[in-house]
């Protein structure tokens, strides 16, 4: 099913419900129909684009002068199989989290840490969805597309991706140019369970046996103490980025804040929790109309009503200036801003 529209309204569309129109906008279920659109209408090349997916990473502060397009496919497979794991392909437009429920249901591991983010399957590997010490990059093997430049269906190796923190080649390199169409992940039939988050630890314990169910409920339970539910309140996430620095970086700020929470990065890195020097600066809980910062998660900015694009974007510089002014470090927005 193809749906092609113009001026069309994005507010169902990002879960931070601000207001922004597309000037056209492109919804398709088939694979083929990304080929048949392309070529029926030949001006596409002219437009700005941008792939969207449940709008649970981004942030519109103007309208979309350009063509957004929106994979919808749908379908979950089991593709390959041996006696240690099972390889599924999903389709772009499945909801990740029930993704990770039928993996839990189906005693299938290796997702049940990134129970109950929001979005869809497709956006998981664009920002390389991360939480309580698992990463989407540990399990996925394949990246199944369409190359806009080069008008061609591609497929990209987990090394292909480039993953790191919160990044792939398709924020980066790629964005904006390549359709992600499914995804395989490979997934574990006697899964070891990952409780280095010492939280989740204590809550899985606190509902019993240590299986995915249980741990998937204390991630849920975790997620809904700290975090917005996006149905509820408009957000999306994590604003910024943790940040990693060098150790003369870390220990300048630890000689005043002895309390700084840190974590050993790679290369000899620091990594530092933006939510609690966002927190030292005084965000924590602040509210301006509609805009405010997140009481329990200084990391989310959220939208309580009819606050605009612009409004969140000038209160995420308003932080990131008064972060950089107390610490002396900058602040990364993790949210794609359009
Ligand atoms: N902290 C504060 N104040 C705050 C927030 C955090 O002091 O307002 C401190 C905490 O006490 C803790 C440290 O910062 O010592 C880390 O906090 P937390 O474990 O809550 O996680 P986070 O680093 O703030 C990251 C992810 C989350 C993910 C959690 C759990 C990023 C940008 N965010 O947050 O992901 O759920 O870890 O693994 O990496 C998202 O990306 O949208 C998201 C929610």
């Amino acid at each position: 099913m193809i749906r092609f529209i113009e001026n069309y309204s994005l507010l169902p569309h990002n879960t931070f419900r601000v207001k922004a129109n597309a000037k056209y906008f492109f919804e398709f279920t088939e694979l083929e129909e990304i080929e048949i659109f392309l070529q029926s209408n030949k001006t596409w090349k002219d437009e700005n684009i941008m792939m969207l997916g449940e709008g649970s990473n981004i942030l519109f502060i103007k309208d979309y002068n350009g063509l957004v397009i929106h994979p919808n496919i749908r379908g979950v497979q089991l593709v390959k199989e041996d006696r240690q794991n099972m390889w599924m392909e999903v389709g772009a437009g499945e909801n990740w989290d029930e993704f990770v429920q039928y993996c839990v249901d189906t005693e299938l591991g290796g997702i049940e840490n990134l129970s109950f983010i929001p979005g869809a399957v497709g956006a998981a590997p664009v920002q390389n969805i991360g939480a309580y010490g698992q990463e989407v990059a540990n399990v996925v093997t394949k990246v199944k597309g369409y190359d806009l430049y080069n008008q061609r269906f591609v497929e990209y190796s987990n090394e292909e991706c480039q993953f790191s923190y919160r990044n792939s080649t398709f924020k980066s390199k790629l964005k904006n140019q390549f359709i992600i169409l499914s995804v395989v992940f490979r997934l574990e039939k006697f899964p070891e369970f990952n409780l280095n988050y010492k939280k989740l630890e204590q809550k899985v314990t606190e509902h019993g046996e240590i299986n995915l169910q249980n741990i998937r409920q204390a991630v849920i339970n975790i997620r809904t103490e700290k975090l917005p539910d996006v149905n509820a309140i408009g957000s999306a996430g994590s604003f910024f980025k943790n940040l990693v620095v060098d150790v003369a970086t870390a220990e300048n700020i630890e000689t005043e804040y002895k309390e700084m929470p840190n974590f050993k990065a790679d290369e000899g890195k620091v990594k530092l929790a933006a939510g609690w020097l966002i927190e030292k600066a005084g965000w924590k809980g602040f509210r301006e109309g509609d805009l405010g910062v997140h009481e329990k998660q200084a990391l989310v900015i959220v939208n309580f009503g009819n606050a605009t694009g612009i409004e969140i974007y000038n209160l995420s510089e308003k932080i990131k200036k008064s972060v950089f002014k107390k610490f002396g470090v900058e602040l990364e927005r993790e949210v794609n801003c359009v």
